[in-house]
């Protein structure tokens, strides 16, 4: 058991990779809170971890919002004084046109995808710095490093990720803090049955076109259960 005793805050953990991991890393001897939006499910996820003998509970949290993140950190901090593990895993993806997108769009996506993994891990510092040895990972995108057309603020927000990564290893590291980044390509299945909702693609179950798969080097999208994998090898 790799996490045995660890905490873990895993964020978007009511689907797709946040339920992966919330899973894994529960099998792995951690104990997790689940943060989402989506309470429904969220509780689905906590209940699947504990009816598998782990420990979790849900935080129902709209991280498009900064008080509810101050309070999805108050009860973090509540629930457990250090806290070894945050995954800033949650994000929200839309496909539109350049010139149809609206900035209320636009702004929603940066707050969930970019400043919501900004604002988590630094109202969590205290908890973080608490535990000794802690590990930021946030989930970025292959389209924040090459930039999807059909997916533009998206794209722009997982890009943020990249350099906020690096400015936050350089701050955080002095107080035992790793922070780290994924930029995953295509996930659409899981082992598991897990359902993968991000894009529009995924919610209507629709396989990945010809262009898609040319543009992935091993031909098939990854599952969520190997986004996961990653997110352990990071955080432990
Ligand atoms: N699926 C892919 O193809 C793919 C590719 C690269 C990276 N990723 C990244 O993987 C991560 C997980 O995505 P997924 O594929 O598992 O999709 P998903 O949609 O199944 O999971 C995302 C979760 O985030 C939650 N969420 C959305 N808005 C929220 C909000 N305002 N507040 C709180 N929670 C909110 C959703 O309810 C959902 O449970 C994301 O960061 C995504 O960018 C996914």
């Amino acid at each position: 058991m790799r996490l045995k005793g660890k905490n873990a805050v895993i964020t978007g953990a009511a689907s797709g990779v946040g339920r992966a991991s919330s899973l894994l890393f529960a099998r792995e001897g951690a104990s997790i809170a689940c943060v989402d939006i989506d309470a429904a499910m969220g509780e689905e996820t906590a209940a699947m971890v504990r009816k598998e003998g782990g420990e979790a509970i849900f935080i129902e949290t709209d991280l498009a919002d900064p008080a509810a993140i101050e309070r999805m950190a108050s009860a973090c901090m509540a629930w457990r004084s250090q806290i070894h593990i945050l995954f800033n895993n949650a994000a929200i993806a839309e496909r539109v046109e350049f010139e149809s997108l609206p900035l209320e769009q636009w702004n929603q996506q940066i707050a969930v995808n970019l400043t919501a993994p900004f604002l988590c891990s630094q109202r969590l510092v205290p908890a973080l710095r608490a535990a000794g040895k802690a590990s930021i990972v946030h989930h970025g995108s292959i389209d924040g490093v090459q930039g999807n057309p059909t997916l533009i603020a998206y794209s722009a927000s997982k890009g943020g990720l990249v350099p906020l990564t690096h400015v936050m290893a350089y701050w955080l590291s002095p107080h035992g803090i790793r922070v780290n980044c994924i930029n995953s390509g295509a996930l659409r299945d899981s082992t598991q049955g897990i359902p993968v909702r991000l894009t529009r693609d995924n919610r209507e179950g629709k396989p990945m076109s010809e262009v898609q798969r040319r543009a992935t080097p091993l031909g098939r999208a990854g599952t969520v259960e190997e986004a996961a994998a990653v997110a352990l090898f990071l955080a432990f």
